[in-house]
């Protein structure tokens, strides 16, 4: 009511205030109303019937108060709560809507081109099946935000004299990226508190929160994505909410330099008429462990469900009400209804969820949590698009199946993280292969800031590895996921009439480190002056369905011999590269021949395996180092972890609990040793010595379980000591330890305390492992070395604290340094995502920056390694060792990269133990196990028994 004007309102003339409209119609008149207002009131009341007059159709008994312009506003409301949204069309168009005048056309000459659909005339079988799917040559041209026209030999001489064009020599060429799980704008990075918007957490249901309230075109992150290739994300609330709002989808082109005119988030919808609308919802974990207590709810996932079905019910009588008004407007004439059409924000989005106007997207990993979730569209009859987070769908088809609509929804998947919480805990890397021979649809997504979405294409590269087919992993990333979001008339291929995202590659998109060389959005090319990497034109890669025979658990033998060997790269004097093929042979779990071998075979023949390779390989088994495999069987559930402690000094062999999911899986993908230490606040975090150990070992009882009791001293001083006190007084802290260390000559009571160690470190007998992330870290941490060993320099020694840096997202910045000091890294992970303020300054590759830290620091003379920023990154260390030496201009040797994610772990942490010699540890795969389409064939673990997957 607004009074400001001194007169009363015409709801207080018409009534007092707090009736219903209803009650109001037949008002009483004051006796004690002043001439002024009663004459305004005629005056009113006059104006009323006069246009009474001019709308004959009015009847003598409407309203008088309801305004007939909202009326008829109302109605055409109608319609547009009637109408059911089509996918928008591509072909036919002039222009995208999206085109800003005065953009020039681009033609992009001689690519090899994935079109992103089977050719005309592969029936729907086939094309299921792989069959049509192929790579041509062909020229692009984009004019007017769109995709013109895709043929070969396209005369330049044809087009307009601005034409901008772009030698694609051949390399490969795709649309843009399609990432339909991102929270890339509203959880902005660095991580700032004053920037997350990521869940709208006042409570469990809010449909009405919009995450586009929330997007900040300036989130750094928008554009390291686009350098992965993502032209397009799907920007959703949070997970915290059962029902979190309204998700939208943007393109990654923010104002001028992008080729925009606007920085806003408006202007990144990627559909300008926004014909689709978007939702999220998730049931499971999050909204009871975020709102759940006792007298709460949501407290268990049978809250969740009430929760769920509560809502509904709201928005379902909303709708009712909305239809029966509209049902009478239509009935009696809009200009004679008492009341306005009901219409409530907070139901708004649900409701159009209940009419199918919203691309319902729910967050569902588990078997109970799904099968609720379709209860749910069948008793409020609504779609459900796609299931994400969705590890147990490959183990419900049938409950899938059942979903309100008739359309299974898809499946939208991380490749292989998962074990970090309990829903995560059942879940397989097959699964994108499994639900694909289901007759379902897997698509791959980031969460980004969960995975660094400039990296979500490799999660569909990984798919292909697991078995997937090569055109629906990259349908998974591309046609996928624009046909889901109702966009697939637009985005997703590479056809005349499409929006014109385009990228040109510098490998095949599904190989391992493939990048940009260039991106296009609407047309216009996103970077000017990009990075571009050295390598061999090979042509795509040549899909191997040989990938989709699983052999998920390996069989044990003692001996055999493995023919077609073209590498070995053992211990530093065992190096073997052949064209030719060679043979290996084990004998008792150990290598026992690489070479000829005549003499083995015949020693062993009487139960000799036989497995002939094409292009084998032979390596050292890798060391998965400063993750929490042995201390955690699932990230989130203290329970199955050793827990933190950011105050107590302690040993990781006190603690270390084997034969876990974790492990087993580790040593499937070669990770036969470990390196871990106790954790000082969660994953990534360091506190106490570190404990080596073999991964294929049940318990800690096991012989030769462990091969160093303590390897490493560590503490951890990046942005988590934050938690407990200051950098300075943590740095200070070590500083005065370490001084303690030195000076004190009284006899260690306690060989296992802290003390103990450090006197260890004093003496060089240990390393100084600390985790740090920031430069200024890592200065501080070479300074304190340095005045630790000028104090306790004498004129007779120069001692040496050896020291390490695990973490090092910034260490590239201090690598001339590092090297001076004899200072070791282990990267963790090797590509950091710059997430938090202390790993702001990360280079995050080509086409953006010259090299990653792996570069700078193996060109400055740093002893590297790889590390586990997360346990599940155990099945990826070969792939993190490719990306390595592919990524590197030539400056990586296969040697040397395979050392990242092997044997350098030991060196700088000093925990070279013969024990670990290559005889009992390593790995045979065919293919080089930097291709995305190697296999591993066995895993020597220092066991009785090697694994074989045959
Ligand atoms: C296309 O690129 C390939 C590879 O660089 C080159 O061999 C070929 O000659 C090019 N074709 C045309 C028509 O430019
Ligand atoms: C899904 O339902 C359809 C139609 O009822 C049926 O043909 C198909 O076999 C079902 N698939 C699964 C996996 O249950
Ligand atoms: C597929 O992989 C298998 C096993 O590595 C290999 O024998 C076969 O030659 C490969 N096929 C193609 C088409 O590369
Ligand atoms: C082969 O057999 C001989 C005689 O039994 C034995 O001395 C030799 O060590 C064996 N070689 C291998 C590689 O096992
Ligand atoms: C990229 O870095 C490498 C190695 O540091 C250097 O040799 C090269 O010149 C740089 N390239 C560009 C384009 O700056």
């Amino acid at each position: 009511m607004d009074d400001k004007l001194g007169l009363p309102s015409y709801e207080a003339v018409a009534g007092s205030g707090t009736d219903t409209r209803r009650s109001r119609q037949r008002p009483r008149r004051s006796v004690r109303r002043s001439r002024a207002i009663r004459l305004l009131a005629l005056a009113c009341l006059g104006f009323i019937v006069l246009a009474q007059w001019y709308q004959l159709l009015r009847a003598d008994n409407a309203d008088p108060r309801l305004s007939l312009e909202k009326l008829n506003a109302d109605l055409a409301t109608c319609k547009k709560l009637q109408s059911k949204p089509k996918n928008p069309i591509g072909a036919g168009r002039d222009k995208n809507a999206r085109y800003i005048d005065g953009g020039k056309p681009t033609l992009i000459k001689n690519a090899t081109v994935w079109v992103g659909e089977p050719v005309k005339g592969t029936s729907d079988a086939d094309a299921r099946a792989g069959k049509g799917w192929e790579w041509i040559q062909a020229d692009v041209l984009l004019e007017h935000g769109l995709i013109k026209e895709v043929k070969s030999g396209i005369a330049l001489s044809s087009l307009p004299d601005d034409t901008v064009v772009f030698d694609a020599a051949g390399r490969q060429l795709t649309t843009g990226v399609i990432d339909m799980h991102s929270h890339a704008g509203v959880d902005s990075l660095p991580e700032l508190v004053g920037n997350d918007d990521t869940n709208e957490m006042s409570a469990d249901v809010t449909p009405w929160a919009r995450s586009i309230d929330g997007i900040t075109p300036f989130d750094k992150q928008i554009q390291t994505i686009k350098s992965g290739g993502v032209t397009t994300s799907l920007i959703l609330p949070g997970s915290g909410n059962n029902i979190g709002g309204e998700a939208y989808l943007i393109k990654h082109a923010v104002g001028k330099p992008d080729g925009r005119q606007e920085v806003s988030a408006t202007d990144m919808l990627a559909d300008p008429d926004r014909n689709w609308r978007y939702m999220k919802m998730a049931c499971g974990e999050n909204a009871k462990r975020v709102y759940g207590r006792v007298g709460r709810r949501p407290y268990s996932r049978m809250g969740e469900s009430y929760e769920f079905r509560h809502a509904f019910e709201q928005a379902r009588d909303l709708n009712q009400k909305q239809d029966d008004w509209c049902a009478k407007a239509e009935d009696v004439g809009v200009e004679n209804m008492d009341e306005y059409l009901p219409q409530e924000i907070f139901w708004e989005t649900l409701g159009a969820a209940l009419r199918g106007q919203v691309h319902v997207n729910v967050h569902c990993y588990t078997v109970p949590d799904l099968e609720a979730m379709v209860d749910h569209t069948n008793e409020f009859e609504f779609a459900v698009r796609a299931f994400h987070h969705a590890h147990q769908t490959y183990l419900v088809p049938e409950i899938l199946n059942r979903t309100w609509g008739g359309r299974p929804p898809a499946s939208a998947l991380f490749a292989d993280n998962m074990y970090y919480k309990a829903e995560a805990y059942i879940g397989s890397e097959f699964a994108g292969k499994i639900l694909y021979d289901a007759g379902l649809t897997p698509v791959y997504v980031s969460d980004n800031p969960v995975l660094n979405a400039q990296h979500v294409l490799f999660e569909a590269a990984k798919a292909y590895h697991y078995g997937l087919p090569y055109h629906a992993a990259l349908s998974g990333v591309t046609s996928a996921p624009a046909e889901l979001l109702g966009m697939g008339e637009r985005l997703g291929k590479v056809k005349a009439g499409f929006d014109a995202d385009i990228v040109v590659w510098d490998s095949d998109p599904l190989s391992v480190g493939a990048a940009p060389v260039q991106v296009w959005i609407d047309g216009t090319a996103q970077f000017e002056d990009p990075f571009e990497l050295e390598k061999p034109l090979v042509g795509p890669l040549v899909p191997n369905e040989s990938l989709g025979e699983i052999v998920e658990e390996p069989t044990g033998f003692r001996n055999a011999i493995f023919t077609g060997v073209t590498r070995a790269y053992l211990s530093d004097d065992e190096v073997y590269e052949s064209d030719e093929g060679f043979s290996v042979v084990i004998f008792e779990a150990e290598i026992a021949c690489v070479g000829v071998c005549r003499f083995e075979i015949e020693n062993a023949s009487s139960n000799l395996k036989k497995v002939d390779l094409k292009n084998g390989w032979i390596t050292r088994s890798f060391t998965g180092v400063a993750g929490t495999i042995g201390l955690n069987d699932i990230d989130a559930e203290t329970s199955t972890d050793n827990g933190d402690n950011p105050v107590v000094f302690s040993r990781a062999v006190d603690g270390l609990a084997l034969g876990s999911k974790k492990l087993h899986v580790a040593h499937k993908y070669g990770v036969t040793k470990a390196i871990s230490a106790p954790t000082f606040s969660g994953g990534n975090t360091h506190h106490g010595t570190s404990v080596g150990f073999i991964t294929s070992a049940e318990t800690t009882l096991d012989k030769d379980a462990i091969f160093a009791s303590d390897v490493a001293v560590h503490y951890t001083l990046d942005l988590n000591v934050r938690g407990v006190t200051s950098y300075s007084a943590a740095f200070g802290g070590l500083r005065q330890k370490l001084l303690v260390a030195a000076t004190n000559d009284a006899p260690i009571v306690d060989p296992f305390s802290e003390a103990a160690y450090l006197k260890k470190v004093i003496d060089g007998e240990k390393v100084l492992a600390l985790t740090i992330h920031s430069v200024e870290g890592i200065a501080t941490a070479l300074r304190i070395k340095s005045e630790i060993e000028s104090l306790l320099k004498t004129s007779t020694t120069s001692p040496r604290i050896k020291l390490a840096i695990i973490g090092g997202a910034e260490s590239h910045l201090a690598a001339k340094e590092l090297a001076e000091a004899s200072v070791g890294v282990i990267l963790s992970p090797l590509q950091s995502t710059g997430a938090r303020w202390d790993q702001r300054r990360v280079l995050t590759g080509a086409p953006l920056t010259n090299g990653t830290a792996v570069d700078i620091l193996l060109e400055a003379g740093v002893l590297t390694a790889v590390g586990l920023e997360e346990d599940w990154q155990v099945r990826d260390l070969g792939f993190a060792a490719g990306i390595a030496y592919k990524n590197s201009n030539g400056q990586v040797s296969e040697k040397q990269a395979l050392d990242l994610v092997s044997i350098n772990a030991h060196k700088i942490l000093g925990a070279e133990l013969p024990a670990m010699e290559a005889k009992k540890h390593f790995i045979v795969t065919e293919g080089c196990p930097f291709e995305i389409d190697s296999r591993i064939k066995a895993v020597g673990s220092g066991r009785d028994e090697v694994a074989l997957f045959v």
